[in-house]
């Protein structure tokens, strides 16, 4: 059993991943924890403005290309389960993930990681994965997909609640931009784009709390 949650930044579809996953005893991946990796990686090798620079069309091609190969031998190094940790859940690295995530080199480097861990999850039951893309390019033929959205507000504000207790500095102000612009960048990419599939099943959690979400969940895919 193959379950894809695919959804817009700090929708709910990790909470609900997690809490599906758990329910039904089988393993959860979150997808994003990958791109936030390999954007950590690129921060740790100096690549401060990778996002910027790679868009920009004058960028001496030759840095561009050895770029892309260090970030494609992380991407291709990983290897699961990921921890997460604060360092991976900042506003800068969130931001450059979605950089690295628009990088077509990157996410082929991924597929096969996620494609294997959902075929042979390690409790040999089911996989619930979340991200921007499962439904559409790691699991088209996923048993159930799933597309979880919320009004931007209440997302800020939910992710702004998040990061409070990992003592960061964010106003929920910067959220909300961070947010937007993010969307922006992932469904305007070129590549394996945030969309919403027309059978994927659609949850909009502005007014819900995260066990009716799971409840909503449970009864499309218990019947
Ligand atoms: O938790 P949140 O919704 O804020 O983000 P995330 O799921 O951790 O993903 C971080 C970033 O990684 C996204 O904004 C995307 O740019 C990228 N991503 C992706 O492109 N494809 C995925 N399957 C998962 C994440």
């Amino acid at each position: 059993m193959k379950i894809a949650i695919d959804g817009t930044a700090a929708s709910g579809k990790g909470t609900l991943a997690r809490r599906l996953a758990n329910s039904l005893g089988y393993d959860y991946l979150d997808t994003g924890l990958l791109y936030r990796v390999v954007a950590l990686q690129a921060l740790k090798l100096g690549m401060t403005s990778f996002g910027d620079n790679i868009k920009e069309p004058t960028q001496n091609e030759t840095i561009k290309r050895s770029t892309i190969i260090k970030l494609t031998t992380i991407a291709l190094s990983l290897s699961l389960p990921i921890l997460d940790s604060p360092e991976l859940r900042s506003q800068k690295i969130s931001s450059l993930a979605a950089a690295v995530a628009s990088l077509p080199e990157i996410r082929q480097a991924l597929i096969k990681k996620q494609r294997n861990f959902a075929h042979s999850p390690p409790s040999n039951s089911g996989a619930v994965l979340d991200g921007r893309d499962i439904g559409s390019v790691i699991l088209p033929k996923a048993d159930f997909k799933f597309f979880i959205d919320a009004k931007p507000e209440i997302r800020a504000k939910r992710r702004f609640a998040q990061l409070k207790d990992t003592k960061s500095n964010q106003t929920q102000e910067t959220i909300l931009k961070e947010l937007n612009e993010r969307d922006k960048t992932d469904s305007t990419r070129q590549f394996a784009p945030l969309k919403r599939l027309s059978d994927a099943i659609f949850i909009d959690s502005s007014s819900l709390n995260a066990d009716e979400v799971l409840q909503i969940a449970l009864n499309y895919i218990n019947g």
